[in-house]
């Protein structure tokens, strides 16, 4: 659990604009960053301060936004009919908030924002006993962004739009995140004074700069480090740089916990993913989802991971695809191996190239190397599935399943077809097609064609025209 605690702070995020940008049926919120909505990001980054209570405020499409990120229990869902601006969309919060000594406003779409820089901004705040603080940034290009207009001794005296500014105030460096700190006590009082007289006609949530230093109370800013942590996306150029950005911290965290990932650039590591220590990731890996990799795996060039399970010590070589499927210790899967949902494979069990597996259980130390395809299947311990076998789980309408004991050694190019028993110890011929449950040891066949032997045989030789 986060160190941070806040448990008189309220959060408000803003999330009620359409996003119109992106272009899409989506609600802006919902586009991933690393396979996690941005409304999740910025939900885990606002929960781990530990506030008293998050207020999340939708319009466009809020039913989407809520069912997607549920009801947990210290979240109010508030809802902005009209998106009038941001000053309005926290007045919709008034209801909710009780109790608490400061609030914290945050915005939807900034998913690279840490907790930490939120808490420095809180905790800069208080130190100050300050009545408004807001969060400000010097990014290499200001363009778009409020702009932070400070009087002759440097305090701050207002936030000028992009859209309001003259050309002086266009100069300045210093903008707005859009993230403030304020005091619950004077929140509301401000936010209902703001009107919307500007090139927008919205109620700004800046202009409770300028009335909070009218009734005499003090405003701060404090400056954030890293300018990257408030890049809002507004559309899918946004998202892309953001998304690299984030990768990129994602896999430097991994590597200073002990992962080699190799040619980083090529790499992608989901936002919720796993991985132990001493695995290595070589190139052109994607680990999707709900990945969790174990220590001492090595991984690639080219595999794809989703929602897999891996133990400890599995390789899993070149163009292997697992998906939904879990691996044991020591195991080996691939080259151009496919694990689909519910393959379980054992400790100690071979997967070689081009085998698919679905919904089937491999037992502890069974190989399963060349060709073959496996379906609706329970392999046992220490069996040898030879190259080209196929479990027949189809009949086009309904699947059924094979049951193969321990020890057993089926035969190249074999069919087993289901629903079937393989009875331990048994030994299946290459080439045979399995229509009955075969028994326990013994060797079984199905009959073949006699060999013959053609002495004077020629070759057909090409015809010359
Ligand atoms: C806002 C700030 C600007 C700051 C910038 C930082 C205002 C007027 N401007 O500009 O000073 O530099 O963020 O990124 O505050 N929203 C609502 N309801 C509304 C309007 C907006 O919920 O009626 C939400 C949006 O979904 C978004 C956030 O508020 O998450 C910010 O709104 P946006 O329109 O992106 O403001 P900017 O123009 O970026
Ligand atoms: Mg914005």
């Amino acid at each position: 659990m986060s160190k941070l605690h806040y448990p008189d702070l309220q959060v408000c995020v803003l999330a009620a604009g359409r996003g119109k940008r992106m272009r899409s049926n989506l609600p802006k919120v919902l586009h991933k960053v690393l396979g996690r909505a941005m409304i999740d990001h910025i939900l885990h980054t606002v929960e781990s301060l530990r506030p008293k209570g998050i207020a999340v405020v939708t319009g466009h499409a809020s039913e989407m936004v809520r069912e997607h990120v549920g009801q947990p229990v210290n979240l109010d869902w508030v809802i902005q009919d009209k998106q009038l601006g941001t000053g309005h969309a926290v007045k919709q919060c008034e209801q909710v908030i009780r109790d608490v000594r400061d609030v914290l406003i945050v915005c939807g779409d900034t998913p690279l924002l840490q907790a930490e820089t939120l808490a420095r901004l809180v905790d800069e705040h208080r130190q100050c006993d300050s009545d408004v603080t807001v969060l400000t940034a010097q990014p290499d290009n200001p363009f778009g962004y409020g702009r932070i207009v400070r009087d002759a001794d440097g305090h701050v005296s207002s936030i000028v739009e992009e859209k309001d500014a003259s050309d002086d105030q266009r100069q300045i460096t210093e903008v707005s995140s859009g993230i403030y700190c304020v005091r619950y006590e004077v929140l509301f009082d401000l936010l209902h004074a703001i009107g919307n007289r500007n090139a927008q006609s919205e109620y700004y949530l800046p202009d409770i700069v300028p009335l909070a230093l009218a009734a005499g109370q003090s405003v701060e800013a404090a400056l954030m480090d890293d300018s990257d942590e408030m890049l809002g996306v507004n559309d899918r150029v946004h998202l892309a740089h953001v998304e690299d950005l984030m990768q990129k911290r994602i896999i430097e965290e991994w590597q200073r916990r002990g992962v080699t990932v190799e040619k980083p650039d090529t790499v992608r590591i989901e936002a919720s993913v796993k991985i132990g220590i001493d695995t290595v990731i070589q190139a052109g890996c994607y680990l999707i989802g709900a990945t969790q990799v174990g220590d001492e795996c090595r991984i690639g060039p080219n595999a794809v991971l989703v929602d897999a399970w891996l133990d400890d010590r599995v390789n899993v070589y070149a163009f292997s695809h697992i998906h939904g499927a879990a691996v044991g210790s020591d195991t080996l899967v691939g080259p151009y191996a496919r694990l689909r949902p519910e393959a379980r494979l054992d400790e100690h069990v071979h997967v070689g190239n081009f085998v698919e597996i679905k919904k089937s259980v491999v037992g502890e130390g069974s190989k399963v190397n060349h060709l073959t395809y496996i379906g609706d299947t329970n392999i046992g311990v220490g069996c040898n599935i030879g190259a080209g076998t196929i479990t027949c789980n189809y009949d086009g309408a309904n699947k059924f399943l094979t049951e193969i004991g321990d020890n057993v050694f089926i035969g190249s190019d074999t069919q087993l077809v289901a629903p079937v028993r393989v009875g331990d110890g048994a030994t299946i011929g290459a080439g045979s097609t399995i229509t009955r449950d075969v028994d326990a040891g013994g060797l079984t066949l199905t009959e073949r064609n006699a060999q013959q032997h053609v002495t004077n045989w020629k070759r057909p030789v090409k015809v010359k025209r």
